[in-house]
């Protein structure tokens, strides 16, 4: 039973999740003309709900379905003429009569106010991105492998820093094959590509992707040629005894908020102009044209399309095109600048995890001769990756420690 629930209450009302909700009791409730309601809590928080999106979100039949959790009520058999006729308040909950249905439903208060609060948004119960410069940091946050392999707890906590800064590490992890998918498996489920659902990153007689190879990668995004590039993504260091190769990051968020503060006529150019990317090899031809800096809705997250061996062809009036190749040249100046890059070794067991669409990732050249450099890697969306953050927050609230989370689909409603 939530916490603050009135002992009268036997059975909690039902709501449309898995979330158990304080019992935040509704003070006042008022009709409203148009039908609907106001609730009012105690401290002056105020929400008017429609009669119709209330009445979808009822339990029982015809609304919410107690075992999915789903709303069953079909669009088509939903009576539009729905009113609330009467409402009022029964141990803090919301009663309310629908009227012609003639139908009393109660409504869990503690529901009611988290929705109030913009709760159920998708974005509510993530960290809050948190912009870095080199002066910020050596070298990516940085946790115990085996402790995130093991704890649900660390993992939360590793998770909040990915999201947070956009990259976290991991180090001490065994060097070998499928580490890198025993890590993502924690996480949710990887996302596979032409490469593979995980793949080398190393030096290849006959490469299909410059990154394997031994030349420098300057600050870039992977896979800009999709209509969705990769979210996250993960890359282990199996083997590392090559001169060079270090690993670079670059907040592209931060760079973002440059030159939107500093330099707004090449954000523009970066926002709007837009380019055609092209990913090819013997069986494969993907493409997508979008600009260097896609803001999407203006939320996170933004997407960043930054990797010149598969930028193409620019896909915007001729006119326009020489100012377009100059906000670029800005962008990697800027984006490979000490100011904004960092620097570091990347070591046998370590781990790196990172927000493709926000973090300009690189590595400067090596000496293919010197040594061996081998790498396995894998994606993630960012849906999996934020869905885990959601259920381990809700999972962490609500269970003791000692019990793990269950991983596997068929038991995660258990
Ligand atoms: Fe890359």
């Amino acid at each position: 039973m939530p916490k603050n629930a009135p002992v009268s209450t036997m059975h909690q009302p039902l709501t449309p999740d898995y979330y158990s909700y304080e019992w935040a009791a509704v003070e006042s409730v008022s009709c409203s003309t148009d039908g609907g309601v106001v609730v009012s809590w105690k401290d002056g928080t105020q929400f008017e709900c429609h009669p119709l999106w209330l009445r979808e979100n009822a339990p029982g039949p015809g609304g919410i379905d107690p075992q999915s959790k789903e709303n069953d009520l079909d669009i088509v058999d939903l009576n539009l003429e729905t009113r609330i006729t009467n409402a009022h308040i029964e141990d803090g909950a919301l009663v309310v009569r629908f009227e012609p249905e003639g139908r009393s439903v109660t409504f869990h208060p503690g529901w009611l106010r988290h929705v109030a609060e913009g709760g159920h948004q998708p974005f509510a119960s993530l960290p809050e991105p948190q912009l870095w410069k080199a002066t910020d940091f050596k070298e990516p946050p940085t946790y115990d492998g085996s402790s995130v392999l093991e704890s649900d707890q660390v993992l939360s906590q590793w998770l909040d820093d990915l999201l947070t800064h956009g990259m976290a590490r991991l180090t001490g992890l065994p060097t070998t094959t499928n580490t890198v998918q025993a890590v993502a498996n924690r996480i949710g489920v990887l996302r596979e590509t032409n490469f593979g659902t995980t793949w080398n990153v190393s030096v290849d007689l006959n490469p299909n992707s410059t990154a394997n190879t031994s030349m420098g990668l300057p600050a870039h995004s992977d896979l800009p040629s999709r209509e969705t590039p990769p979210g996250f993504q993960l890359l282990h260091c199996l083997k590392n005894t090559v001169h060079g190769g270090s690993s670079t990051m670059t907040d592209g968020l931060a760079v973002a908020k440059y030159f939107e503060d500093e330099e707004p006529e090449i954000f523009e150019l970066l926002t709007s102009k837009k380019w055609t990317f092209s990913n090819r090899d013997g069986c494969e031809d993907h493409r997508w044209t979008g600009p260097i800096i896609d803001k999407g809705d203006g939320r996170v997250p933004w997407t960043f399309r930054a990797f010149h061996p598969v930028r193409g062809f620019p896909a915007m009036p001729y006119r326009d095109i020489t100012n377009a190749y100059l906000a670029m040249q800005r962008l990697g100046h800027v984006a490979n600048s000490d100011a904004f890059q960092i620097q570091y070794d990347f070591l046998p067991g370590d781990l790196v995890a990172f927000d493709n669409r926000r973090i300009l990732h690189g590595r400067t050249a090596f000496d293919s001769t010197s040594g061996t450099r081998k790498l396995r890697g894998t994606y993630l969306d960012c849906d999996e990756v934020y869905s885990r953050v959601r259920v381990l927050r809700r999972y962490l609230a609500t269970t003791s420690a000692n019990k793990s989370l269950p991983t596997a689909r068929k038991d995660c409603n258990a």
